[in-house]
């Protein structure tokens, strides 16, 4: 075990020892694999130095690497959305090559369950439509192959989820970006960028179930959706599984004006929504299986404490079996603890 100054810590190195909060509460895990976020996480709480496990110098940097690489290539494809839904503005010819390339990066990430964890650190508020097309992408994937999907499948499901706002590049800047709620006004001009988006696809040599997709992605099972107000089985299931991967990029990000929420309240979100306006088999696939990534993170709870997850109520994955310090909650029963973010994996 190695002394480290926090500000010499480096992404990929291997946590030696809890780091432990004042009232006796583990902030950080000891095993946890350190990430730029985590590192500025415990500046920010005033940690000078940790205790580091040593290992070859290979192990850190191969993680280390993995991680930049992750990153590097996360930023890579968005820049490639960007500069393809750029330049649809003013044009009708899209460069539907391209695009297939990119929806198939987005199943490479979804197979890399790491790298899904990783799309958390990487949202970025200004490139909120970019990255929220391609993580809409990599959940729809994710789901698609959960689901049974085959790999030829797989290729539409991706594409659908990337493409789906694609007819946003339609509507004025103005309201796509205004910082603040819409009028209703604004919001009725929105929703058209659905039927934009198909009639952009269906003159491109994109698969009718991509472009049927993109249409229905604001329709809901319950009828309550735009702009057909398509009832359950009149609704393709591929836009089905965008819809929920939608919800749950768009909770979990900062937008505009609004700043994201946890994992957890998403997957609550969800799990409410799936009542009425979601297909309950596609929901519950997805928020089952998401939660499952929560294992073992640790989280931040409504009244500023933290804990581990330990355990999973699969009747209620938003409300888990937690550590803090040296007891274990069980937040199906404790009403007034709420987890309100994820701050390690
Ligand atoms: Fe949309
Ligand atoms: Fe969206």
């Amino acid at each position: 075990m190695k002394k480290y100054a926090v500000s010499e810590a480096k992404p990929g190195m291997k946590l030696g020892e809890d780091i432990n909060a004042s009232q006796g509460a583990t902030l950080v895990p000891k095993g946890t694999i350190l990430t730029q976020r985590i590192i500025y996480y415990l500046m920010d709480w005033g940690i000078d130095s940790i205790l580091v496990i040593e290992e070859s110098e290979s192990a850190t940097k191969y993680r280390e690497e993995k991680q930049l690489d992750f990153k590097k290539k996360y930023l890579d494809t968005t820049q490639k959305v960007m500069e393809y839904m750029e330049g649809l503005k003013g044009s009708k010819a899209m460069k539907v090559e391209e695009v297939k390339e990119i929806a198939e990066e987005l199943i490479m990430y979804a197979s890399d369950i790491d790298s899904v964890k990783l799309i958390t650190d990487m949202k970025n508020k200004d490139h909120y439509t970019y990255q929220h097309s391609m993580n809409v992408g990599i959940y729809a994937s994710l789901l698609g192959r959960w689901l049974g999907y085959t790999k030829e499948a797989l290729k539409n499901i991706s594409m659908a989820g990337l493409l789906h706002d694609i007819g946003k590049m339609r509507i004025p800047d103005e309201i796509i970006s205004k910082p603040g709620p819409l009028t209703n006004k604004e919001f009725e001009i929105v929703k058209n960028h659905s039927v934009f988006g198909y009639e952009l696809l269906k003159h491109n040599e994109v698969s009718v179930e991509v472009a049927i997709a993109v249409l229905q992605h604001h329709e809901r099972e319950n009828g309550t959706g735009y702009p057909f107000k398509l009832t359950g089985t009149k609704i393709h299931p591929y836009s089905k599984i965008v819809t929920v991967a939608d919800i749950f990029d768009a909770i979990t990000s900062n937008r505009v004006y609004q700043p994201r929420k946890s994992p957890f309240t998403a997957v609550k979100e969800l799990k409410e929504g799936s009542f009425n306006d979601l297909d309950p088999k596609v929901a519950s696939t997805f928020f089952h299986r998401i939660a499952d990534f929560f294992i073992g993170s640790t989280v931040i709870f409504n009244d500023g404490t933290f804990g581990e997850i330990v355990f999973l109520n699969k009747h209620e994955p938003t409300k888990p079996l937690v550590k803090l310090g040296n007891h274990f909650v069980d937040l199906s029963k404790d009403k007034n603890k709420e987890i309100i973010d994820v701050l390690v994996f």
